[in-house]
């Protein structure tokens, strides 16, 4: 039996809430989600969100509602929930190598929009077999490696002998490119960013061109996150941007600065891990019950959003150690007090519930249905 009650009811207040649970400040989060809908309106760039950060199809249709033309996501099963959920527009914004998980995506080709990027004659092999084995036709973006090193064929003669494969393939169609510089997100000053934009932007537009002499057009040019996507929205190449935790944001996002040098502050941080003051019998700390399985430590321990002097020092399976000042306010035993994750996407992978809170109260509970879809 997979029993996962939900840690909150609708009308508790946030004392009420039972902890370690994810919560989300809805007004900011309404703010993120229209604020990025608002800042591509006008656009050549349509948004395609990431569902990776919240895995929840609520959201996805929330992001939906305020313009968005479908949603990414990185795993076929994610992809098979989000249709479920009722989103009939989706990207996989990666490789599903594999003739088990290439049937799935053809199957599942028959009942929503579906694209999927490849880098490999092999995968293009399994993903035509598994079209003509369901007797559709699979969308196929060729991804680049634009400088994350990470998947995708160079740009240029790579990406164009790619494409032409797909193209003449039976049972696919080539769809466009999927050129994501990853490690651009997080890279602190915009002049950074820059710098390794313009290497994307370079690529991007060197291999459309190529393609175009070559009679391929490119329907999809998605790429860019939070960190990035006013860069690919202005330089016009891409018409997809796709972005995911701006919705939330993270303590890792929030060291992220402006051209004023001033951290980024356009969307606020709306995601929370609601833990409770379990222990203060140790001097000069306090222990919370949210620990490694209530949020991610890979871009480092998570802030306090109460009691910003105060610091995180260490996480252990259940239990979360902080620090205590000489002087200053410190959370009593008992006490509730909102955490903010390093990163967000892998923190929510880790609870079954958003607990959405407007104005101190529960306002909606949203189950995140494709947690544990890392498949
Ligand atoms: C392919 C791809 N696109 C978009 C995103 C979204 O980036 P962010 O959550 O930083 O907005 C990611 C995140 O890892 C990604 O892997």
């Amino acid at each position: 039996m997979n029993y996962n009650p939900a840690p909150a009811k609708i009308g508790d207040t946030l004392e009420e809430i039972d902890t370690p649970a994810l919560i989300i400040d809805l007004d900011v989060f309404d703010s993120n989600v229209d604020r990025m809908a608002n800042r591509l309106y006008g656009s050549k760039s349509r948004l395609r969100p990431h569902s990776k950060s919240h895995k929840c199809p609520s959201i996805a249709r929330r992001q939906l509602d305020a313009g968005a033309i479908g949603v990414c996501c990185q795993k076929i099963s994610e992809a098979e929930v989000m249709v479920e959920g009722g989103i009939r527009n989706v990207l996989i914004s990666n490789q599903v190598v594999g003739q088990k998980k290439c049937d799935r995506i053809a199957a599942l080709s028959k009942l929503a929009e579906i694209a999927v990027c490849s880098d490999s004659l092999l995968n293009v092999e399994e993903l035509a077999n598994a079209s003509l084995r369901f007797n559709t036709e699979i969308n196929v973006l060729v991804e680049i490696d634009v400088g994350t090193h990470r998947c995708g064929v160079l740009p240029g003669d790579e990406a164009l002998a790619l494409a032409k494969l797909i193209e003449k393939t039976e049972g696919l169609h080539f769809s466009g490119l999927q050129a994501y510089q990853g490690r651009a997100q997080h890279m602190r000053t915009i002049e950074e960013r820059r710098k390794a934009f313009e290497i994307v932007e370079d690529a991007v537009r060197m291999t459309v061109e190529l393609l175009k002499e070559n009679g391929l057009t490119c329907q999809i040019i998605g790429g860019g996150g939070t960190g990035t996507f006013e860069l690919e929205a202005a330089s016009g190449l891409f018409n997809e941007i796709q972005a995911g935790s701006y919705i939330f944001m993270d303590a890792d996002y929030g060291r992220n600065l402006d051209s004023e040098g001033l951290p980024v502050s356009e969307f606020g941080q709306s995601l929370f891990v609601l833990a409770t003051v379990m222990s203060t019998a140790v001097r000069g700390q306090i222990v919370v019950d949210a620990g490694l399985k209530a949020f991610s430590v890979d871009s480092g321990l998570p802030l306090l959003a109460d009691f910003s002097d105060l610091e995180f020092t260490r996480a252990s399976d259940e239990h979360g150690i902080i620090q205590l000042q000489e002087t200053g306010l410190e959370p009593s035993l008992g006490q509730k007090i909102r955490i903010v994750p390093g990163h967000c996407d892998p923190t929510v992978n880790l609870h079954s519930w958003i607990v959405g809170v407007r104005g101190g109260v529960v306002e909606c509970l949203w189950p995140v249905s494709a947690q544990g879809a890392n498949f």
